[in-house]
Formats: structure tokens, sequence, C-alpha cells
């Protein structure tokens, strides 16, 4: 592909994250909102409306069928990742696929196997791990500048009124404060100390069946642990602090999102700030770009592998709490 090409974007569900998204592919260099599609052909217009679009669609197909498009965002409930994602790779589109990758880690193989006999690229949009701030806290990590890590402790929870429609407590549409936020400390875990050797998961299950919170524990062969924690229904910090043999690192609050880092070594603190004028989704957005531009189906960052091990202690961790979703 040539490396001035402008890459076509589908936007595959008009929902909250839809909006952000599309906002931020704005300042994406050779990237172009191509097509929207909504279940409700008005909807895609009225999105479509917002950023320019011109070609609106009131079905999903439509858009994974159309040869323009080079790669595909899928914004959907958690519990249409798969069958959006097959579909899209089907009509050989690359994906770019919302968190969690799907509801299992059965059906994230089936993705990933149909991506791989498609010869498409397929990413999950686990955006934090491509912020600045983020991608900082890696390289120090991997550098082993401040040692090893010895301790995480990361969570994330907002207060949401009940309400038993929504997609964050509708049991049928994949509710729950794990799969919705609880995948952030879970990956910061994957990330910065790798897959555990010991998970212990415990959670509040509330009136529709989800988790309403959950707290898990890990525990690795070499004496590190992390203490994680989610909620829909209570607010907490949202930091990470992780400390290390020769310092402390604190991703600040919100710490998935654009946000500063606090490095302590010797008694003395210092605050790193990263200039980010977007929502922070534009950086997963030029990664997959440059993918698609090097013909890659896999990420280097974001690997199979990664998303593998991921959705592995999510489903471990719902086995644990007794939350099953049909
Ligand atoms: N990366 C992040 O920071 C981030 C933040 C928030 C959410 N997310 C992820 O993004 C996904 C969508 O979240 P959201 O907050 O954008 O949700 P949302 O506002 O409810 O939007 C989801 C969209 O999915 C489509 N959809 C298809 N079938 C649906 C159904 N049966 N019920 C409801 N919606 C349906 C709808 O679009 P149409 O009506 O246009 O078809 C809807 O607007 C989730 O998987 C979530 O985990 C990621």
């Amino acid at each position: 592909m040539n490396v001035e090409k402008t890459i076509n974007w589908g936007i595959l569900g008009c929902g909250k994250i839809a909006h952000k998204f599309a906002k931020d592919l704005e300042f994406v260099p050779n990237a172009k909102l191509y097509a929207v599609a909504s279940r409700t052909i008005e909807k895609a217009k009225d999105f479509g409306h917002n950023y320019h679009v011109s070609n609106c669609y009131g079905d999903y197909e439509t858009l994974s069928k159309d040869p323009n498009i080079d790669v595909i965002y899928i914004a959907t409930p958690h519990v249409f990742h798969y069958e959006n994602t097959i579909m899209c790779l089907t009509h050989k589109k690359a994906v770019l696929c919302e968190k969690p990758f799907a509801m299992n880690a059965n059906q994230v193989k089936e993705m990933i196997a149909l991506a791989k006999k498609n010869n498409v690229f397929l990413m999950e949009a686990l955006w934090t791990y491509f912020l600045p701030h983020y991608r900082y806290v890696i390289d120090i990590i991997t550098s082993k500048k401040l040692g090893e890590v010895k301790t995480l402790k990361a969570d994330f929870g907002f207060s949401m009124s009940f309400d038993p429609s929504s997609r964050v407590f509708n049991k049928s549409l994949g509710g729950g404060s794990l799969l919705d936020v609880g995948i952030y400390p879970l990956f910061t875990a994957l990330s910065t100390l790798g897959y555990p050797d010991e998970i212990i998961a415990t959670a509040t299950l509330g009136k529709t069946g989800v988790d309403e919170d959950c707290t898990v524990a890990l525990h690795y062969a070499n004496g590190a642990t992390a203490s994680l924690y989610s909620a829909v229904i209570k607010e907490t910090s949202t930091e990470a602090i992780l400390e290390l043999e020769k310092g402390t690192i604190l991703i600040n609050s919100r710490f998935q999102e654009p946000s500063s880092v606090t490095i302590t070594k010797n008694g003395k603190s210092e605050l790193i700030e990263f200039e980010v004028p977007t929502n922070g989704y534009n950086f997963e957005a030029i990664h997959v770009q440059e993918m698609l531009q090097q013909n890659r189906t896999e990420s280097t960052i974001m690997s199979f592998e990664k998303s593998l091990q991921l959705i592995t202690l999510l489903d471990t961790v719902r086995n644990q709490i007794g939350l099953h979703y049909t």
C-alpha cells in the first residue's frame, strides 16, 4: 500500500464512543471517515452529518460490503462484537473492534482464525496501550530502569444510576463492571506484569445478575501481586500505582485515558505531563493505519496473543464470580 494513500474508515454503530472516535479521526493524517452505519438510516444520516460523511447506511451489512472501505471500527455493545467482526472479516474488511474483543475466548479464537484465513487486519481497540503516557510507563518497565515490578494497584469505578435497560446493567447486552471498565486494570496487569499464576476474584452481583463491582487479586511466581477493582455503582480514584524495586510509578487519574505520570525515586517525585489535544482515540487509529500501510494482518503492539490472554483472564474471573452470559 502506498504510504500516502488515504485510509477510508467505516464506523459500525453510532453510539457514544463512535462519536468520540469520529472526532479524533479528524486528527489522523491520511484518514477519511468514508461511511457510517446504524440500525436506522435516520440515525446514520444524523451521525454522518456531524462529520461531513456522505455515505450513510441504515444497516451494518451494506457497510461491510462497501468496496471503498479499508477498515471498519466496530462500536456496538460487547455482545455484538463477535457477529459484527465475523461479518466484516467475511467481506475482507480490516477491523478495529471495541473492547472487550468478544464475550469469551472461543469467540476471540474464531475471529482471529477468520482474520488469518482471509488475510485481513484485526485488532482489539485497547486504546490505552497507544496513549503517550502509557507508552512512557511501558518503556520504563521494559528498560528495567526502575527494576522489576513488585506490586500493582489499579481501580476503575464510576457511579451510574440503576437503569436495567442500559448496556451497563443489562445482562443481555453484556452488562457489568468487569467487561466495561474492569478490563482496564486487568489489562494494566497483563501489560506490566504478564499473565498471572494465580487469580482470585469476588464480586457483587446486582438485581440484573451482572457484577456491580468486582475485586481481583493476581499472584505471580516471582512474588509480584496485583490488586484490581472495578465498579459501576461507585466512583473510585481510577489510578494505577506500580511499585518497582527502585521507585514508584503513579499513573494519575484517569489512568486509562490521556493522563500524566508521577515517578518517585530516592524520595523525590517528578510529574510528567503529556499534551494530548484529543480524546486520545487518534493514537490507536494512527497505529492501525501504519499496520495497513505495512500490509500487516496483526498489530505489532496489541497482538492476537495479548487479546487472547486478556479474554482468558476475563473468562477466568467471570467463572469465579459466577457471571455467565448466554
Ligand atoms: N474505548 C473506550 O474508551 C470505550 C468507551 C466507551 C465504550 N467503549 C466500548 O464501546 C462499545 C459501545 O459502547 P457505547 O458506550 O458507545 O455504547 P452505546 O452508546 O450504547 O452505543 C452502542 C451502539 O451500538 C449499536 N447497537 C447495535 N445493537 C444494539 C442494541 N441491541 N442495543 C443497543 N445498541 C445497539 C447502536 O448503534 P446504532 O443504533 O447506530 O445501530 C448503539 O448506539 C462497548 O463495547 C464499550 O465497551 C469503549
